[in-house]
């Protein structure tokens, strides 16, 4: 069997291993029936002590997932009864098993109640507009079906993305300094791709918004999970861990973070970019919600804003704020990373589509924008509250929560001992969904959380599923 294993992770080994047989048993790759090697050719192969594979093996057998027998060995006990993967199937399964967390823990049916994507219901953005407007540059001209665009991304929408910036963060830059990306997420590959070797370690905060882990973790890079508080990720782990092994690069999601709605304080920013000057590491910076804030109350400036040294790379959404369909994003660097991102960018595929980037120039142009955001704002506050006031009622004292000051997220923190595999499938068997705290974790979750993203339904379903959720975990505890 061939593992792949990360001696610098910060994940301990028994856990890496474990987690890497349960995908294989989870996805069929070992379907049931199937004989696991021996403790002593696993531990050899993977050069690891005899005691270590033992572990994992007998936490797999005490969670039902393989079954030993006396004399003949362990054997795979699963729900696939998929035949056994070729050679050559298992030689490229290896790379299968990477992609773990946010894809393979969020369900991929469907439930009425969806609380499981940070996602923001169609019904609050732009849509009709923007289908007008799509409409409209198509007539006028066709051609841009038929034209690639620049890779950095569409002059215009680059020009009007810097005013974007500087209006709504403060922020000014040039047009010259932006790429359009194919949303955050494809930044934040950009970026990976760029400058990260498979060798480099990255830090994340803990928790972290899962598919930048896996991002990093497909890549190979080790990283290192650094804990957050109410300020944001703690600069002393940071500093220490800067001290024995610095990272390559520090991604963070410092405004209305996915998954706990905190914000990292303005303080812990510059600090943030000192250890990054001390150091010589990158920062992603990863901007999806700051826009959507609550209570009238604006979240502290980007860290770009501070960033006088060029470490920092911007990257804002337009996802969570106008148009996820549309998958657009821009990326802001200063002149000596630009260019290796731009030839990363070609690479990946040649520039995003101009007609998205066109269809969104318009809607960028108007008042109307502004008017929107602040309807947006209005909507999600007010899902939020009805949220936390449900969860108040029905499980005071029993949950820890931090009411988020934005975003579209609510980090719920449940009794120990609560099992949230239990949980999730009673709530899916009532058509409820959520994120399991798990998913955002690069090892083990620390306590049992979920995450509730509460942008995605409408007002009367939030409340119901909200309601039907707190009294099944009331029901728990
Ligand atoms: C923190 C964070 N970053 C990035 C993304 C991906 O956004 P995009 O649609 O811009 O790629 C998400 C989506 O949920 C997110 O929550």
């Amino acid at each position: 069997m061939k593992l792949v294993l990360q001696k610098e992770s910060a994940t301990p080994i028994h856990q890496q291993i474990y987690h890497q047989i349960l995908n294989r048993i989870q996805t069929g790759a070992l379907p049931d029936g199937e004989k696991m090697p021996s403790l002593r050719k696993l531990s050899t192969e993977l050069k690891v002590n005899y005691l270590t594979v033992n572990k994992v093996y007998q936490r797999l057998e005490e969670e039902g997932h393989i079954e030993v027998f006396q004399g003949k060995g362990a054997f795979v006990k699963s729900k696939h009864k998929t035949k056994p993967f070729t050679e050559e199937e298992a030689e490229q399964e290896v790379f299968s098993t990477l992609l773990q967390r946010s894809q393979y823990l969020v369900n991929r049916s469907k439930y009425h109640y969806d609380f499981s994507k940070a996602v923001v219901s169609p019904g609050l953005l732009p849509s009709h507009f923007l289908a007008q407007q799509t409409k409209a540059i198509l007539d006028e001209n066709p051609m841009i079906l038929t034209t690639y665009g620049p890779v950095e991304g569409d002059e215009e929408l680059r020009e009007e993305v810097s005013t974007y910036v500087e209006q709504q963060l403060g922020y000014q830059t040039s047009a010259d300094n932006i790429l359009i990306t194919s949303g955050v997420q494809q930044g934040i590959n950009i970026v990976a791709n760029t400058f990260l070797t498979p060798t480099d370690t990255v830090a994340v905060e803990s928790p972290c918004y899962g598919a930048a882990i896996d991002t990093f973790m497909n890549r190979g890079n080790a990283i290192v999970p650094i804990p957050i508080d109410e300020e944001g990720m703690r600069m002393d782990v940071l500093e220490e861990q800067c001290r024995t092994a610095p990272p390559k690069l520090v991604y963070v999601n410092p405004t209305f973070h996915n998954p706990t709605g905190g914000t990292m304080s303005e303080k812990r920013r510059k600090e943030l970019l000192e250890l990054a000057e001390t150091y010589g590491f990158l920062i992603v910076e990863d901007d999806s919600f700051s826009e959507i804030y609550f209570d009238g109350v604006l979240p502290p400036k980007p860290i770009k804003y501070f960033d006088d040294a060029g470490h920092c790379i911007y990257l804002k959404g337009f996802s969570k704020t106008m148009a996820p369909g549309i998958r657009l994003g821009a990326l802001i660097a200063d002149d000596s990373l630009y260019e290796s991102l731009y030839i990363s960018k070609a690479s990946m595929d040649v520039g995003s589509p101009l007609l998205n980037q066109k269809a969104l120039l318009p809607f960028m142009r108007t008042k109307r924008m502004k008017d929107h955001l602040e309807k947006l704002r209005i909507a999600l506050q007010i899902r939020r509250d009805i949220t936390s006031e449900i969860l108040d009622v029905y499980l005071s004292g029993n949950v820890r929560y931090t009411l988020p000051k934005g975003g579209l997220n609510l980090w719920v923190e449940l009794p120990e001992g609560i099992d949230i595999d239990e949980l999730r499938k009673r709530a899916n068997e009532r058509s409820i969904s959520f994120l399991p705290g798990s998913a955002c974790f690069v090892g083990d979750a620390p306590t049992p959380a979920i995450r509730l993203s509460f942008s995605t339904l409408s007002d009367r379903e939030n409340t119901e599923g909200i309601t039907h959720l707190a009294q099944l975990i009331a029901s728990l505890v």
